[in-house]
């Protein structure tokens, strides 16, 4: 079967900083191994855009508890290759990445209560394996068991590049470039700051700088990790 792995049904992590390139990574993967991709940070978007959309000021934002989380009406749903989010009945696409989920999303991260909530919810998609689960923290926390966890890097200018390009469809010119490198620059201390979960390299994890590699260069690196599991 072209190298495509039959033994297992792996757990993949990749995790990473804003603009690392993991989501894009982690779906390629799942795409080619026919495994399911998880991207976490949509789950944390989602609570985000039900909170805004509820009118609940950030002042309550820290007294919510998980009932009330629950309460929200937020929902994932496995399909073949990915999660859906809901809300209600609303299958959710753009709306996760509004400007305003975007600024709000890392003081929603580092609730206790979302942790916990999601912690449970993503457990249960990885219950059968098979799954490529991106983030921050699946390899340190939530999947500290993964059968490969890997770690994307890459200098901080070419990560606020690569966000403009991907969100423009442009080549951003510099003075756009660096006022993204300041906005990735300060989510990325707050995520990696926090006390709960934060973003760090798991132990064991293949560590890739990507900021000099094409991208069939990183997704190959990765898969022949997965093939020299699998052989
Ligand atoms: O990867 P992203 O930009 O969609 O992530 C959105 C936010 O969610 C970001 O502030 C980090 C946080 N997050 C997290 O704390 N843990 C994860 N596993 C994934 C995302």
């Amino acid at each position: 079967m072209d190298g495509r792995p039959t033994k297992t049904r792996l757990i993949i992590t990749v995790d990473g900083p804003a603009g690392s390139g993991k989501t894009t990574t982690a779906k390629e993967i799942a795409a080619r191994l026919g495994y399911r991709h998880l991207d976490s940070g949509a789950l944390y978007r989602a609570l985000t855009y039900a909170l805004l959309k509820a009118d609940i000021p950030e002042s309550d934002w820290a007294a919510l508890t998980v009932d009330d989380l629950s309460g929200l009406g937020v929902r994932a749903e496995a399909s073949v290759a990915v999660v859906d989010l809901y809300l209600g009945d609303a299958l959710l696409g753009d709306e996760l990445r509004t400007p305003e989920v975007t600024r709000d999303v890392p003081a929603v991260a580092k609730l206790r209560a979302v942790r916990t909530w999601l912690l449970d919810i993503q457990r249960r998609l990885g219950l059968r394996g098979s799954l490529v689960a991106d983030g921050r923290d699946m390899g340190s926390v939530v999947f500290p068991d993964a059968d490969l966890k890997v770690f994307l890097v890459a200098s901080l200018e070419e990560r606020a590049r690569r966000r403009l390009l991907q969100d423009t469809g442009r080549v951003p010119t510099a003075s756009a470039v660096e006022a993204e490198a300041a906005r990735i620059h300060a989510r990325d201390a707050i995520d990696s700051e926090r006390e709960l979960s934060p973003l760090q390299c798991p132990e064991g994890a293949l560590e890739l700088d990507t900021t000099e590699l094409e991208f069939e260069e990183q997704v190959g690196a990765i898969l022949k990790r997965v093939i020299d599991l699998t052989e």
